[in-house]
């Protein structure tokens, strides 16, 4: 039985933050954050909106896309760091507010910037494993912007709040699935490396956390990138090896948009043109589970992909965690 992505969409707040609106919050420059992340803008939500309604919008989008409708979702996932509330989980919550049936599995993922490549390879599981599942909605959805601290530099340029959605159908032909392999992995480790200290069991809300920012992103930004070029070059390897691929057999390679350099060393190193690679970190920032996503939606709206195409899709982020999944469109 064969699982396929039949749907994308994505959604990206309105609002525009500039570098140049950095420079008059932060002592910064456009051009030092152009030069060392290959950001330009990214968008930011309303203090009203929250990590679900963002994702509301990139359901509708995918879902309208393949004519599906939400009542006939079995699977639906969230991944974030930024969800609703510690509980109830957001995907219950935007179970609620796209209308899906209570016999759909709600769940949320916490993989940071890999949670798409981790939901994916648990709903193609779920889609085969769950008896007279057809449909699984799989998201990304961040509000960064909630937990950036917008009084240091070196993390406020980075991120930035959207959603994305992929629709997956096992329609239970014999077509072969789209997923050829998929590598995931972690290192907790590093996990202090690129963390929010505050709010969880570990170290509950208090007077001192908040005084001492410590709700807000902490990272160390050059150990990071390090171990995301590692990490990503790696799985990505191996999800070549395990599909049968060479590089030069991929027509996209869409790995996390975190920065442009991780990109240009991940795509030197897997001797990959830097016309394979995908790049729209420059208007969206570093949007964590999103990001993957939004530049799928973009490839399939933009008519960039044709059937029979393999993708590469490579991911990092906090725990340290990492994927690669090569898919065959
Ligand atoms: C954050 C990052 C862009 C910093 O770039 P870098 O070249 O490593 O810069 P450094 O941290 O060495 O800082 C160099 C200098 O720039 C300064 N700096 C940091 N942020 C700055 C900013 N926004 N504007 C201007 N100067 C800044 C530093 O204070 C430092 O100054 P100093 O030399 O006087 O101490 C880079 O390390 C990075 O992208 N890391 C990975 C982050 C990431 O992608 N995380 C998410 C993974 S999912």
């Amino acid at each position: 039985m064969g699982v396929r992505i039949i749907g994308t969409g994505s959604y990206a707040p309105e609002k525009i933050l500039t570098n140049q609106d950095l420079e008059r919050m932060v002592e910064t420059s456009d051009e030092w954050i152009r030069t060392r992340t290959g950001i330009r803008e990214r968008r930011i939500s309303d203090k009203n909106t929250a990590a679900s309604d963002l994702a509301l919008e990139a359901a509708r989008r995918a879902l309208d896309s393949a004519g599906v409708d939400p009542s006939q979702l079995s699977i639906l996932s969230v991944a974030s760091v930024t969800p609703d509330h510690t509980f109830p989980s957001t995907s219950c919550i935007l179970q609620h507010k796209l209308g899906a049936p209570v016999t759909c599995a709600c769940y949320d993922v916490q993989a940071a910037c890999s949670g798409l490549l981790y939901s994916l390879q648990i709903a193609v599981s779920m889609l085969k494993c769950r008896k007279n599942a057809r449909y699984a909605l799989i998201l990304g959805a961040e509000k960064l912007s909630s937990i950036v601290d917008w009084t240091d530099r070196s993390t406020c340029v980075l991120f930035g709040d959207a959603a994305s959605a992929l629709l997956l159908e096992n329609d239970g032909s014999d077509e072969p699935d789209m997923l050829l392999s998929c590598i995931l992995g972690a290192d907790g480790s590093h996990s202090s490396k690129l963390c929010v200290p505050a709010g969880g069991s570990a170290m509950p809300a208090s007077r001192e956390t908040v005084e001492g920012r410590l709700h807000f992103i902490r990272m160390g930004g050059q150990e990071v990138f390090r171990l995301a070029v590692n990490a990503m070059t790696g799985a990505s390897r191996t999800a070549l090896q395990e599909a049968g691929l060479t590089v030069d057999q991929i027509r996209w390679i869409i790995p996390h948009q975190a920065n442009k350099r991780i990109m240009d060393a991940v795509a030197s190193r897997l001797g990959a043109q830097s016309e394979q690679v995908f790049v729209n970190v420059d208007r969206y920032g570093n949007t964590s589970s999103a990001s993957i996503g939004i530049c799928l939606d973009e490839i399939v709206r933009g008519g960039l992909v044709r059937k029979g195409d393999s993708l590469l899709l490579t991911a990092f982020g906090a725990g340290m965690t990492w994927g690669a999944a090569v898919i065959r469109w």
